[in-house]
Parts: C-alpha cells; sequence; structure tokens
C-alpha cells in the first residue's frame, strides 16, 4: 500500500506523517520528498536554497530527477516486498506548486512526471487542509516556496482542492484544524477504512 501526504506549506503534514507510521507499525516506510535517497538528498538541499537562482523548468526537472532515484531505489523495492510507504509529498505537490501556482501548466508536469514514475500511483492520498495564511504563519523554514509568499499558498491550496475534486477515489480530505491528535483520528479512520477494503 502506497500512502501520500499532500498539503500547504505549514499544514502540519510532516507531523502526521510520523503520527501514522508509529501507528501502522513496523512494516512501514516513512519517507518524504526531495529526499530519501543519496542524490535526492543533494537535489534537495539545492531546492530548498532560496539563494540559488533557478529556472522554473529546471526547478521542474529536478523535483522530478528526485522522484525518479526515489520511485526506484526505494519505493518500488518496499512495495514490491509488502510494506506499506508513506510519503509526505508526491506527483500532486509539483502539480499544485510547479503546474499551477509557477503556471507552467498541468499538463506539461504531468508528462514530466508520467516519465519520472513509470505511472506509479498512490493507493491513497490524503490532502490535509487548513487556511494558507495560517499555514505560511506555522512554516519556520523560509524555503523557496515559502519566501512567495502567500497568494502563491493561495494558489497551491486551490490546485490541491482541484486535485481532490478531479480524483475523489483516490484523494482525500482532511480537516487540518484541531490538535496533532484530533488530525491524526482523522487521518486513521480514513486509512483503516482503506485497510479493511
Ligand atoms: P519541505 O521543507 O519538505 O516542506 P514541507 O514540510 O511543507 O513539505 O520543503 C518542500 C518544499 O518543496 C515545499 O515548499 C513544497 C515544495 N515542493 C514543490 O514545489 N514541488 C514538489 O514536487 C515537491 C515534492 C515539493
Amino acid at each position: 500500500m502506497f500512502i501520500t501526504l499532500e498539503g500547504v506549506d505549514g499544514s502540519g503534514k510532516t507531523t502526521q506523517a510520523e503520527l501514522l507510521v508509529a501507528a501502522l507499525g513496523r512494516n512501514t516506510v516513512r519517507l518524504r520528498e526531495p529526499g530519501g535517497t543519496p542524490a535526492a538528498e543533494e537535489i534537495r538541499s539545492l531546492l530548498a536554497d532560496p539563494e540559488t537562482p533557478l529556472d522554473p523548468i529546471a526547478e521542474l526537472l529536478l523535483f522530478c530527477a528526485a522522484r525518479a532515484d526515489l520511485i526506484g531505489r526505494v519505493i518500488k523495492p518496499a512495495l514490491e516486498t509488502g510494506q506499506t510507504v508513506v510519503c509526505d509529498r508526491f506527483v500532486d505537490s509539483t502539480i499544485a506548486y510547479q503546474g499551477v501556482a509557477r503556471g507552467l501548466g498541468i499538463v506539461r508536469v504531468r508528462e514530466i512526471n508520467d516519465a519520472a514514475t513509470g505511472g506509479l500511483d498512490p493507493d491513497l492520498t490524503l490532502l490535509i487542509r487548513i487556511d494558507p495564511a495560517k499555514g505560511l504563519r506555522r512554516a519556520q523554514s523560509d524555503d523557496r516556496f515559502e519566501a512567495e509568499g502567500l497568494r502563491f499558498q493561495e494558489r497551491v491550496a486551490e490546485a490541491y482542492d482541484d486535485i481532490s475534486r478531479r480524483e475523489p477515489h483516490r484523494v482525500t480530505v482532511i480537516d487540518g484544524e484541531g490538535t496533532p491528535e484530533e488530525v491524526h483520528a482523522r487521518i486513521m479512520a480514513v486509512v483503516e477504512a482503506k485497510l479493511a477494503r
């Protein structure tokens, strides 16, 4: 089973990924994008540095390169041995951030992602929804996307909502307001229902 978590910066995904993996137990791998392999971690530090100027297409290709390496070297082997993979961000992040908020276009971003993923789709995507303004206040890393400001995060949030409307069978919206434990309980209800099917 391949589960991804998505949401605007500061939505609490990372805490929720931790709680989910702890609840699912031993046979579960926790990953975050970009990252998870030596090459992808190097790409992550390049992408995170707001001082390194990057052409938007180069930025898109770097996210996809990190993703291809993570899929080939970690995600596929884990799924093949029956492990559950929980990944903090995946293709939907690239659609929302690069495709919509950066304006590169959903069709182009999807095509390039298909090349990177070989068509691998999550079984379940948990979209943690919070007010983007609140998220931006909460996010403290000040990376190149947080530095883009509120309007950018609002475009990301709208793009996520579109994805959830278009793919309701895969994407479940989780209310991200409340304590981490409250949000975790909402997530567990959805994951347990999916596992029981
Ligand atoms: P990170 O520190 O992991 O942020 P968060 O904890 O909010 O996930 O940084 C990842 C940043 O990269 C985040 O701002 C979203 C952005 N991003 C993209 O723009 N495109 C992508 O494909 C991915 C995976 C992340």
